[in-house]
């Protein structure tokens, strides 16, 4: 079954024909909120807002092994996450909606792992390709079959928040490698490595990163809004489409 986590911008599916609403406890604590459960034409979909319905759970503060074991242990083997990023290349403007292939973890002070504690085993899993070859595909194809125009793929650069950065952290990044830059991609992507679920992030540009197009001097928060507003439109028709492959 597919889970569909959502980020800014995205707090609830209006194509969810919601079933029931599901409380979960999990060993790693609450997560963000009930799971929603429902239908998206014949498919069965699980939803879960990553920053809690009333969108109050900050990037560093999502419990991300609740919410990853939370929709594992209700039946999800996929997962969707829908997260807003900053686009450091020009040519990645706000609105455009991208598809990582690759990412760098810059967070820290987050649980990041399930093999911690005690009686839990040492286990290294493979990183090398963190996002599912098979889910950016699909999400790919379900672009496609929308019409919506998706950037295949893009370095994404998980920073801790949840402060914006700075025009000089931006500069590194992008020496880096990065394209994009988000405050919840991980660990969220290697936890969900780690329980075995096919993992992809549906990334929407909400503004250009700092020091960048229009974020030259200051990013321009008032205008965040209306293009997520309008790009999560988009995003729900992908979602549609995927649900019906
Ligand atoms: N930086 C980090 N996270 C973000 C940004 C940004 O510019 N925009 C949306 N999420």
């Amino acid at each position: 079954m597919l889970a569909i986590i959502g980020g800014s911008g995205l707090t609830k599916l209006a194509n969810l024909e919601v079933s029931r609403r599901l409380a979960a406890r999990t060993p790693y604590g609450d997560p963000s909120g009930a799971i929603t459960c429902g239908k998206i034409g014949q498919s069965d979909v699980l939803f879960l807002a990553r920053h809690g319905y009333g969108h109050t759970i900050p990037p560093h503060e999502v419990n991300y092994r609740a919410n990853l074991w939370a929709l594992k242990d209700a039946g999800a083997d996929s997962v969707v996450s829908v997260a807003s990023v900053g686009g450091i290349r020009n040519d990645i403007w706000p609105g455009a909606i991208l598809l990582p292939h690759q990412v760098i973890d810059y967070t820290w002070g987050r649980p990041s792992t399930f093999f911690e504690g005690p009686g839990a085993p040492v286990n290294h899993i493979d990183c090398t390709e963190t996002y599912s070859r098979v889910m950016r595909a699909r999400l790919l194809n379900a672009a496609a079959a929308a019409g919506e125009r998706v950037t295949d793929g893009g370095v994404y650069a998980a920073t801790q928040g949840p402060r914006l950065e700075t025009a000089a952290e931006i500069h590194r990044l992008e020496r880096d490698g990065a394209d994009i830059v988000g405050m919840t991609g991980m660990p969220e992507a290697a936890l969900a490595r780690e329980i075995g679920m096919e993992y992809a992030a549906l990334t929407v540009v909400a503004n250009y990163a700092a020091g960048r197009g229009d974020s030259e001097h200051a990013v321009p928060l008032d205008k965040i809004g209306a293009v997520l507003e309008e790009a999560m439109g988009r995003v729900r028709r992908i979602i549609e489409k995927l649900c019906e492959q």
